[in-house]
């Protein structure tokens, strides 16, 4: 499908050198950027490797290039498109062990998860690959007998795609396998923690025949001047991020000179309501993946966990011994539950949100001080009450709040008592409950009784300050897609 006149990619993300052993150097080649940059271990704090350092003059040529390799790529059948994806998706699956090294090197993962989050990477791909060939138009009623009425659904155009740096591989995968299967070309700026993970990505999409210019990976020390490049340019149509509603905003108003369309997944601040009903350790194990999964480093862990007084005690109980059990550790042995957290800013806040609960009252059961470099002991605070900081800001670590409630009122009022939106969750054996409470929370995402309810097919998105749009199953390609009305006047 390389065309003999397609432009010059700005990578070519050689990484032939990388090495699967801990601690040994990586190596990519850049054409274009003057500057390089260090990314290092968080559990070791050693430099990995230097990668390119882009900027404004980067982002320029990127959107050049996308805009260019889009004319040819929209043109491929949605056929062709779902075929090269399989065998991204194959070239992803091979490669399995390397990638999830690579992720836990970088940004901490343990092992284990870094594993499930490979295949829950390529499930993306797979599933678009599939969806590709599902993008259908419709033919409506005209009420005139001489017209025929057609929406057909068309490619959006260039994107740019900023992407966090607690899913390395998953959160590009959710956002590139729809835009390339819709016929869109794709510029990402991976995390700036986290680029080599998305270089390997990109080195797959290579060998299983991506042509140039349809994915391009600019990693950058500095994000601002490549995005503002890319978000100044009229080429781009399309901006997907996922992160902060901070920095969520910020793209927001940017992209409104341009008027792209946008997607942003943003914060979050999920409670957990556990009710008097619910089978204690199944709740239990629930609410500990939710929490602990990334050392609490995703948008959907649980930040505060609501438990209804008549098994409070019980609850806690179990929930401490619980807590206590998890290996805290390097990220590569394979008996680790928490590794470190991403780097000394997500460290501070963790702290701080600590000590700012403590001052205000709050009791620590478990854990409660930060360990060795950027470890933090899981941690479990009673006696929370809302003026804390960690009750109002995502935490982003491995601390529970554990809070009380009586009425099921009360805990959907507190559950929907802020700003976000994303997931919320809850434990309960009673079914007319779980409809109750399901449909009054404020939030895009709801687990019952399923503290970790994402798959690829599924939609994902929040509402309020939490987002706008979906990702994942059908919805997700609708963010990349435009609607075309076609009106045909039957010659008489
Ligand atoms: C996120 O934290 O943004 C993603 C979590 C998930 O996909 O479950």
């Amino acid at each position: 499908m390389r065309g003999a006149d397609a432009p010059e990619p700005l990578l070519d993300c050689r990484m032939d050198a990388l090495q699967t052993v801990r601690n040994d150097f990586l190596t990519d080649d850049w054409h274009a950027a003057a500057h390089r940059y260090p990314v290092t271990s968080p559990a070791t704090g050693q430099t990995l490797t230097e990668v390119a350092d882009c900027g404004a003059e980067e982002g320029r040529a990127a959107a050049r290039i996308a805009y260019d390799a889009f004319q040819s790529w929209r043109l491929t059948t949605a056929f062709e498109r779902s075929d090269l994806l399989m065998r991204w998706h194959d070239a992803i699956l091979a490669d399995r062990e390397r990638l999830a090294r690579v992720m836990s090197l970088e940004m901490g993962k343990p092992i284990r998860e870094a594993r499930a989050e490979v295949a829950y990477a390529a499930g993306f791909v797979r599933w678009y690959a599939e969806e590709a060939k599902r993008v259908y138009g419709e033919v409506f009623p005209s009420h005139v007998a001489d017209k025929r009425l057609l929406a057909i659904r068309q490619p959006v155009g260039p994107v740019f795609a900023v992407t966090p740096w607690n899913f390395p591989l998953a959160m590009v995968t959710r956002k590139a396998a729809p835009a390339l299967a819709a016929g869109c070309t794709f510029v990402l700026k991976p995390a700036e923690q986290t680029p080599l993970s998305a270089l390997l990505l990109a080195e797959a999409w290579q060998a299983a025949g991506g042509p140039a210019g349809t994915l391009q990976v600019l990693p950058a020390s500095d994000p601002v001047p490549v995005s503002d490049a890319l978000m100044e340019d009229p080429r781009i149509r399309k901006v997907t991020f996922t992160g902060s509603t901070e920095v969520g905003r910020i793209l927001y108003g940017k992209s409104a000179a341009t008027v792209k369309k946008l997607s942003l997944e943003l914060g979050g601040h999920a409670p957990y309501l556990v009710f008097d009903d619910a089978d204690l350790d199944r709740a239990v194990d629930q609410v500990v993946a939710c929490k602990y999964r990334n050392a609490g480093q995703t948008c959907v862990c649980t930040n505060r966990i609501y438990v209804q007084r008549g098994i409070q005690d019980a609850f806690v109980e179990r929930y401490v011994e619980a807590t206590r059990a998890l290996v805290v550790g390097d990220p590569l042995d394979e008996t680790t539950d928490i590794g470190p957290l991403v780097d000394g800013a997500g460290l501070d806040k963790v702290r701080e949100h600590v000590e700012d609960a403590v001052a205000k009252g709050a009791r620590v059961a478990s854990g409660g001080s930060a360990l060795d470099g950027l470890y933090f002991a899981p941690t479990v605070l009673l006696g929370v009450t809302p003026e804390m900081r960690l009750m109002q800001e995502e935490t982003f670590g491995p601390i529970s709040p554990i809070l009380t409630f009586d009425r099921d009122d009360d805990a959907v009022r507190a559950a929907n008592d802020t700003p976000y939106g994303l997931a919320a969750y809850l434990y309960t054996n009673d079914l007319s409950r779980a409809f109750r409470v399901s449909e009054a929370l404020e939030y895009g995402i709801v687990g019952v009784n399923d503290g970790v309810p994402s798959v690829p097919y599924a939609p994902f998105g929040g509402v309020k300050q939490s987002g706008l749009g979906r990702e994942g199953g059908p919805w997700g390609i609708d963010e990349f897609l435009e609607i075309k009305f076609i009106s045909i006047a039957l010659p008489r």
